[in-house]
């Protein structure tokens, strides 16, 4: 049992949420806030493909609905399968790391690796030398 299994667990069921006709890619996101709640998100698509969102970003935006912009993120995993139901190792892509980082700045990123292993990781690991508003 590894730390965070309830995040990886409920990102495995949000995935079955998805609306991916497009892709064929299901993926679910939850993550949990410094208040301790979890949230959970799944990818959304549209014909229009570019306007589809991420499992991520629409955790994150039901996280700030519920607590607002005091929402800060400690932890989020991703789950992702396809069609068959068989488990896919899916990093996360870069616009969500980019607003994962600043919604949680130290944020713990879980996902499966090439191996089928879970990886732990820091969202400043995978996301070095990032923009921030700040440097403006
Ligand atoms: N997708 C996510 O939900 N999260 C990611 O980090 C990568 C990609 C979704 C978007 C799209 O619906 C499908 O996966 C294929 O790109």
């Amino acid at each position: 049992m590894t730390m965070h299994q309830d995040l990886l667990d409920e990102s495995a069921l949000a995935l079955k949420q998805a609306y991916a006709p497009y892709s064929q890619l299901f993926v679910g996101a939850a993550l949990r806030s410094a208040n301790g709640k979890m949230f959970s998100g799944c990818n959304v698509e549209s014909g229009a493909f570019s306007i589809g969102s991420c499992a991520e970003r629409n955790a994150i935006a039901a996280a700030v609905r519920a607590e607002g912009a005091g929402f800060q993120l400690t932890a989020i995993a991703i789950s992702a399968t396809d069609r068959a139901g068989k488990f896919l190792a899916i990093p996360p892509c870069g616009a969500c790391r980019q607003m994962i980082k600043e919604l949680g700045p130290n944020a713990e990123v879980l996902f499966l690796g090439a191996s089928g292993e879970i990886i732990h990781a820091q969202i400043g690991d995978l996301l070095p030398h990032s923009f921030q508003l700040e440097t403006l």
